[in-house]
């Protein structure tokens, strides 16, 4: 593949070139391990003095074509793919922070990761200090000289926020840390997060990339241009590690001038991944890059079928308010205008007249629409969130997440929107039976 081609080609071609079984797919390599050609290659491969494949658990053919082009299509240096989103996110706070340091994140977070940040991490001593993101201000005020990273996301879920990622950008690299962004909602062609100042994305590819509701997956992409040295916070990257007999990674792999540094990614696979595991099966792989390659194509009627669905609700007498950042009213409609060129994505949320009931006999009457606790599968979706994805917080926790009793979130997909339409009104008359 040339080297400057559009995302509509990259997500076809990059990363691949046909092995000597001309196979045009990619083929899946459902292998554990990989044949050493003698003691010498064993041990150069183990030593990380010739790059090869040894085991699946860190390195495997399929899964390595789906990070080249999850890095390629956001002009990024590396990408490393997990068996979850959720392992995704672990592994980047995990990789650079230890017991008595700390991150400040947004608050209003998918609920997943509110738990792993408020319960799990808080085990292990590291603290997440929770924020009002709607203000880069915020982040700042939280942060000492403990904090290793700011997190957010790029599109809140189900309140379809869209913050000042430049300023919370600006925040986190005057005091030499990175800005992560949870980008799940928003992957290119939607929105390539390191244009607004993200230095790495961490993704759930279980929704829109994989894109068809079959596979649990997650990817950290490294933009590769975080000066991991600058500030002395992070030894992890930038010293020696005693777990490769002091190769230091940080000076093998990011001193180059004009090459992007992998340090973080290599970290990750050498370290974390190595040790705990949560490795992609290499099918699921497969089935992602097969989602990756119409992602452009399906991306663009997700956000044309929830603009329309969003202002069709909108106008619905039995709709009270729709918070979709593609609407002119919402209070991020000019910023995700800038950001979201082609649409904010397709998952919002919307309170229905009559509050809990209301919403609990809507959602038991749609008949196209599916009921489950997943957004961008190319099918529509719907979920009562304060029953099932946000049970588990408390009713403060609730209300900072914006989700009240009477909420619905919609995943809008790529059906013909008139039948999507009729769906929705013929269940939203019932709601007021
Ligand atoms: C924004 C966001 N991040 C992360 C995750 C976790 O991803 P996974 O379910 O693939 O572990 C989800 C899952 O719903 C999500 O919506």
């Amino acid at each position: 593949m040339p080297h400057h081609c559009h995302l509509e080609t990259k997500v076809l071609h990059a990363g691949h070139s046909p092995d000597s079984t001309l196979s045009r797919a990619v083929p899946i390599f459902q292998t554990s391990s990989y044949l050493f050609r003698d003691t010498e290659h064993a041990a150069n491969l183990f030593a990380l003095k010739e790059p090869g494949n040894i085991y699946t658990r860190i390195m495997n053919p399929t899964t390595d074509v789906l990070e080249k082009r999850l890095a390629a299509i956001h002009d990024a240096s590396a990408a490393l793919v997990t068996s979850a989103g959720m392992a995704a996110i672990f592994y980047t706070v995990a990789a650079i922070t230890k017991a008595g340091q700390n991150i400040v994140s947004g608050a209003n977070l998918y609920g997943g990761t509110r738990a792993l940040f408020e319960n799990t991490l808080s085990r292990f001593g590291i603290e997440v200090r929770f924020v009002d993101s709607s203000n880069p201000a915020n982040f700042e005020a939280a942060i000492d000289q403990n904090t290793r990273l700011l997190f957010s996301e790029t599109i809140g879920n189900p309140r379809c926020n869209v913050d000042d990622l430049e300023g919370i950008a600006a925040v986190a690299h005057a005091h030499g840390i990175p800005f992560v962004l949870d980008n799940t909602v928003a992957p290119p062609p939607i929105c390539n997060p390191f244009e607004f100042g993200a230095d790495i994305a961490v993704y759930s590819l279980t929704k829109i990339i994989g894109g068809h509701g079959t596979s649990i997956g997650g990817a950290v992409v490294e933009k590769g241009s975080f000066d991991w040295a600058a500030s002395g916070k992070f030894p992890e990257i930038t010293d020696p590690d005693p777990a490769y007999h002091g190769a230091n990674f940080w000076q093998a792999l990011c001193t180059l001038e004009g090459t992007p540094c992998t340090a973080f990614c290599v970290k990750l696979r050498t370290g974390l991944m190595r040790d705990i595991g949560a490795a992609p099966s290499p099918f699921n792989s497969f089935l992602f890059i097969q989602g990756l390659e119409t992602l452009p194509l399906r991306a663009r009627e997700h956000c044309k079928n929830a603009q329309i669905v969003a202002e069709f609700l909108d106008g619905h007498p039995a709709v009270t308010w729709v918070n979709y950042a593609g609407l002119p009213g919402h209070k991020d409609h000019a910023r995700s205008k800038q950001y979201f060129p082609i649409g904010p994505s397709a998952v919002f949320g919307f309170g229905i007249k009559g509050g809990l009931e209301a919403g609990r006999k809507f959602i038991d009457s749609v008949k196209l629409c599916s009921h489950l606790a997943n957004i961008l599968d190319a099918k529509t979706l719907v979920i009562h969130p304060a029953t099932t994805t946000h049970s588990q917080l408390s009713e403060a926790q609730l209300a900072e997440a914006g989700v009240s009793p009477d909420l619905v979130r919609i995943s809008v997909g790529i059906e013909h929107a008139d039948d999507i339409m009729a769906d929705l009104d013929q269940a939203l008359a019932i709601s007021q039976g």
